[in-house]
């Protein structure tokens, strides 16, 4: 059973069908990817895995279970942790402090004798932030603070990671550093969503991807299935056609 499901989930804002009869499945110990042209609609259907935006239609499963009405924070208990696209950090702690703190909310709600303090300092080594732990977060490249967001996610100990963009702002090395670590979490049995930008990344680390594209899931498969879809590379094509047209008007061409 998937440890993550939406069925046949649409969004809808007014008039705009932002997400449109989508079904797709978040598997454990594997890494689900989730790309598409911008305003495919991937944040959307990220918001109502997360339970931030309620579908139109359809359902949610969460190990099978229907939680589509659950709360956010309710999710959270059950193990679900995510990141935000925009940056979601307290600028004016140090990174170990965010990293502690999340740490600490968890152990408010799980009453168990974790200790945040020490999660924390497992947390700076597994994610490379030892060295700018004293550093405030709001002084750190967006890089770094997008690991740090990380770290806070999974301080809370999640079996199910939902990540937004999270290579965005990250250099060669650390998008490097990010897949290894995304695949060591799914050997380890973590169940990871990687909505992406980033095809590389997405087609380095993913064992499935899924393609959005004006809200219609257009294609699921293996990496190379997906890279080779020619309507996958119609999405693109396209996409990047529009992208051009959108950056000759800014400069003033058209
Ligand atoms: N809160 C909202 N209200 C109205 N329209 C929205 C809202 N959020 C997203 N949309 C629209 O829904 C579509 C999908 O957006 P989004 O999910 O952010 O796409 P992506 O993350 O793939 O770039 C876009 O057309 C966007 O303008
Ligand atoms: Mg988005």
């Amino acid at each position: 059973m998937p440890a993550l499901q939406a069925e046949t989930v649409s969004v809808r804002f007014g008039g705009v069908v932002a997400v449109d009869r989508v079904s797709l499945s978040v598997e454990r110990g594997a890494i689900t990817g989730l790309i598409g042209p911008n305003g495919a609609g991937k944040t959307t259907i990220f918001n109502v895995f997360g339970g931030l935006q309620p579908p139109t239609e359809g359902r949610v499963l969460l190990d099978g279970k229907d939680i589509t009405r659950v709360k956010a924070h309710t999710r959270a208990r059950k193990g679900m942790a995510r990141t935000f696209q925009r940056l979601e950090v307290f600028g004016t702690l140090s990174v170990r402090d965010n990293i502690r703190v999340a740490a600490e909310i968890r152990k408010a709600w799980a009453r168990d004798r974790s200790r945040p303090a020490a999660v924390a300092e497992e947390l700076l080594d597994r994610i490379g932030l030892r060295d700018v732990a004293e550093s405030r977060v709001d002084a750190v490249p967006t890089g770094t603070a997008r690991l740090v967001e990380l770290a806070r996610a999974l301080a809370t100990r999640p079996s199910l990671l939902l990540l937004d963009e999270p290579g965005s702002g990250l250099d060669q090395q650390e998008t490097t550093v990010l897949g290894d670590l995304l695949l060591d979490l799914a050997a380890e049995g973590m169940a990871v969503l990687l909505v992406e930008h980033d095809v590389e990344l997405v087609m380095r680390v993913c064992d499935r991807v899924n393609v959005l594209d004006f809200g219609r899931l257009i294609a699921e498969g293996t990496p190379a299935e997906v890279q080779a879809d020619p309507a996958v590379q119609a999405a693109y094509l396209g996409a990047e056609e529009g992208d051009a047209d959108e950056d000759l008007e800014e400069a003033g061409v058209r």
